[in-house]
């Protein structure tokens, strides 16, 4: 299939495309490169050894997303841009609300328009919002992320759901992520974050190739057997494969929608992951101990049991394989990628 891949320059979108190019797919990406760099490009066709095509604008331009559908043969969407900072959707809820429903309408009138049926869509495990019970399951009804854009995911979800239902032969997987971390093993794409990270494993990858002095452990007095927080941390080359498998299993959806965990079902400390990254560096790397993050759940995982029957994916790699991987991107990688 030829795939439309959005915020395909992005950290989980860049290793969707080379996942899919190895499927044998063919990729389209369009990127406006608010949160990620045109250098991944290069990156990519170097990886593939194909053409990738970016096309370089906003979403929410409906009118350059219909003209995109128009000249491009696109038989599948797999939508990940979108403002993804937790804190930043906080202060900023409108523009969190505009920009990632607003691109997400564009692409959805471009696919009727055009009449193309079958969407992936990026969303998250925050959509289980604080009560679910761990492990989070599909069928858990209560929806509602205790961020604005983990909102902006329980709503695209709840439009998906609509939109679908009234298309014949529309078919959309959710996927909802856990922790996305890790690196393609050569260690020429990887996570980029701007200024300094919010997420856990780019700030150990920073502390150690030197860029920050000392991670802050947000907390160690939580019950857990460590007392720090447990995740369910997923490689995210394992992500990317179970984009492919959901991509090609949606004409076997029984229903128009359907939400996938793409999670290992396992979690782990913050502590642990410390220390994983410590023995992948054979570096000790320094931390303190500091007060918790506001919002921050003790601990969660997937169930990932129905991805893994239905479709056929499972996550298999360790976290000692995602240290390995992210210490081989960061310190070939120390500032990141090159460019403005
Ligand atoms: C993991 C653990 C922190 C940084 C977030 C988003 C979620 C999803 C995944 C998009 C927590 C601790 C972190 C640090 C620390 N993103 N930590 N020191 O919060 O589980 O999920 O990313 O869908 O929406 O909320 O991930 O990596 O921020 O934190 O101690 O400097 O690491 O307290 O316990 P989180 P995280």
């Amino acid at each position: 299939m030829r795939v439309l891949v959005s915020g395909g320059a992005g950290y989980i979108g860049s290793h969707t495309v080379l996942a899919l190019l190895d499927a044998g797919h063919d990729v389209v990406v369009v990127d406006d490169f608010s949160n990620s760099k045109p250098t991944v490009q290069g990156r990519l066709e170097a990886l593939s050894g194909k053409h990738v095509p970016f096309h370089a604008f906003d979403l929410t331009d409906a009118d350059k997303t219909e003209q995109l559908f128009v000249h491009e043969q696109i038989d599948a969407v797999i939508h990940f841009a979108g403002f993804k900072a937790v804190g930043e959707s906080v202060s900023e809820p409108l523009r969190y609300y505009q920009n990632n429903l607003d691109a997400t309408f564009s692409l959805l009138r471009a696919m009727q328009r055009s009449g193309v049926s079958k969407f992936v869509f990026s969303s998250s495990a925050t959509v289980y919002g604080e009560n679910a019970p761990v492990p989070y399951q599909e069928d858990y009804e209560y929806l509602s992320a205790s961020s604005p854009y983990g909102q902006t995911k329980v709503v695209i979800e709840r439009v998906l759901s609509d939109v679908a239902a009234v298309h014949e032969g529309w078919k959309v997987a959710l996927l909802r992520y856990f922790n996305p971390v890790g690196a393609h093993p050569s260690g020429q794409i990887g996570e980029d974050p701007q200024g300094i990270p919010n997420n856990l494993m780019p700030f150990i990858a920073q502390v150690a190739v030197g860029r920050r002095e000392r991670l802050t452990v947000f907390g160690d007095d939580y019950p857990t057997a460590d007392g720090t927080c447990e995740r369910d941390y997923i490689h995210v080359m394992d992500l990317a494969e179970g984009h492919v498998a959901a991509l090609e299993h949606l004409g076997d959806l029984a229903e128009p929608v359907r939400a996938f965990n793409l999670g290992t079902g396992t979690g782990t400390s913050v502590l642990q992951m410390l220390h994983a990254f410590e023995r992948a560096t054979g570096k000790e790397l320094p931390y303190e101990v500091g007060p918790r993050r506001a919002g921050d759940l003790a601990a969660f995982w997937a169930d990932p049991a129905r991805a893994n029957t239905e479709l056929g994916w499972r996550a298999t790699r360790t976290i000692d394989e995602i240290c390995a991987d992210t210490w081989r991107w960061q310190s070939a990688n120390p500032q990141g990628y090159p460019g403005a």
